[in-house]
C-alpha cells in the first residue's frame, strides 16, 4: 500500500466518523448554570435535552451560545431579564472566551471560579444586582481584554492584582459600592498600557485616588457641617422662641393676678 492510498483511506475514515460526543465539562457547566439562573420569560428557551448536546460542530443548539470545535466558546445572554445567580460551575466551560450576562437581574457574587476560564477575554456582567467583592483571582485569566462590571452592588476594594492584566483595554466598575484606593496598578498604569478615565470609577461609595480625587477627610463633609449648623441654629431659635413665649405668658398671668390682688386690696371692706 503506497503513501497516497493510505492518505486517501484516512481521509475517507475521518469523513465518516460519528460526530464527537458532547464534552462532559460543558454539559456540567451548562446544566448547573441552567439550574442557578431563573428565566421567568423563557427568553433562553433552554431545555435539558439541548443542554445535553449543546454543540453540533460550530453550531449551537442553545440560544446565546456559540461553539467552536464542539466546545462552548461564547455565551451571550444580555437583556433577558434573567434572575438567580451565576453558578460557580461556569468554570467548567473551559474553552469559553466570552461571557456576556449584562443587563439582567442576577444576584449573588461573581464566582471566584471564573479564574479557571484561562481563555476568557471578555467578561460583561454590568447592570445586574451582583454583590460581594471583585474576585482578585480574575487576574489569573491572563487574556482578559474587557472587564465590565458597572451598575451592580459590588463592595470592597478593587483588587490591585487586576493591574497585571496587560491586555485589559476596557475596565468599568462605575456605579457600585466599592471603597478604598484605586490601585496604582490600574489608575496609574505605566508604559503603553491603556489607562482608564474617571468614567470607569464614578458612582462608587468610597473610592478615591487617581484618576478620582484624593481620600475624603475622615471628619464630617462640608454638607454635613452646614446641615448640622443650620439644624442646630433652627432648633435653638425654636427653643428660645418657646422660652420667650412661656415667659411672656407666665409674666402675663402674674401681672393679671397682681392686678386682681391690687383690685381686691383696694376694695373697701364692709
Ligand atoms: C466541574 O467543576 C467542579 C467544581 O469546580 C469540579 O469538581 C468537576 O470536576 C468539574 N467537571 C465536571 C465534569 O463536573
Ligand atoms: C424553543 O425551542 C424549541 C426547540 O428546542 C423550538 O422548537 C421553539 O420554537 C423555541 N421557542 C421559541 C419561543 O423560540
Ligand atoms: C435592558 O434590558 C431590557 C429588557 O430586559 C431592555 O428593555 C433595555 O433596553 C435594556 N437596556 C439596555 C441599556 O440595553
Ligand atoms: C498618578 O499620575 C498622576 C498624573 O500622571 C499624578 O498626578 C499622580 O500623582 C500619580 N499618582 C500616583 C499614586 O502615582
Ligand atoms: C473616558 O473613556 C471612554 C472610553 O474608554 C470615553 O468614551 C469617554 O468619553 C472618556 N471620558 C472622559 C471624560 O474622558
Amino acid at each position: 500500500m503506497n503513501f497516497s492510498r493510505l492518505t486517501l483511506m484516512l481521509i475517507f475514515i475521518c469523513a465518516f466518523l460519528p460526530p464527537s460526543s458532547p464534552d462532559p465539562n460543558d454539559q456540567s457547566c451548562l446544566t448547573k448554570l441552567f439550574e442557578s439562573i431563573e428565566d421567568p420569560h423563557n427568553f433562553m428557551n433552554w431545555t435539558r435535552s439541548n443542554i445535553a448536546t449543546p454543540c453540533s460542530g460550530s453550531l449551537s443548539n442553545l440560544v446565546g451560545a456559540t461553539c467552536n470545535n464542539g466546545r462552548i466558546y461564547k455565551l451571550s445572554l444580555p437583556d433577558f431579564s434573567l434572575q438567580g445567580s451565576i453558578s460557580p460551575y461556569i468554570s467548567n466551560c473551559t474553552n469559553m472566551q466570552s461571557l456576556d450576562l449584562s443587563n439582567n437581574s442576577l444576584t449573588g457574587p461573581i464566582p471566584a471560579e471564573l479564574q479557571f476560564l484561562v481563555n476568557l477575554a471578555v467578561l460583561k456582567l454590568s447592570s445586574n444586582r451582583l454583590s460581594g467583592n471583585i474576585p482578585p483571582s480574575l487576574a489569573m485569566c491572563a487574556y482578559l481584554n474587557v472587564i465590565d462590571l458597572h451598575d451592580n452592588a459590588l463592595t470592597g476594594a478593587i483588587p490591585p492584582q487586576l493591574g497585571s492584566l496587560v491586555r485589559l483595554s476596557v475596565f468599568d466598575v462605575s456605579g457600585n459600592r466599592l471603597s478604598g484606593p484605586i490601585p496604582a496598578s490600574l489608575g496609574n498604569r505605566t508604559g503603553n498600557l491603556p489607562r482608564f478615565n474617571v468614567s470607569s470609577y464614578l458612582g462608587n461609595k468610597d473610592l478615591y485616588g487617581y484618576p478620582l480625587g484624593p481620600m475624603k477627610s475622615k471628619g464630617l463633609s462640608v454638607v454635613a457641617i452646614v446641615g448640622i449648623g443650620l439644624g442646630s441654629g433652627l432648633l435653638s431659635l425654636l427653643l428660645s422662641f418657646t422660652v420667650v413665649c412661656v415667659w411672656l405668658r407666665v409674666t402675663d398671668q402674674k401681672m393679671a393676678a397682681e392686678q386682681e390682688d391690687k383690685i381686691s386690696h383696694s376694695m373697701p371692706e364692709y
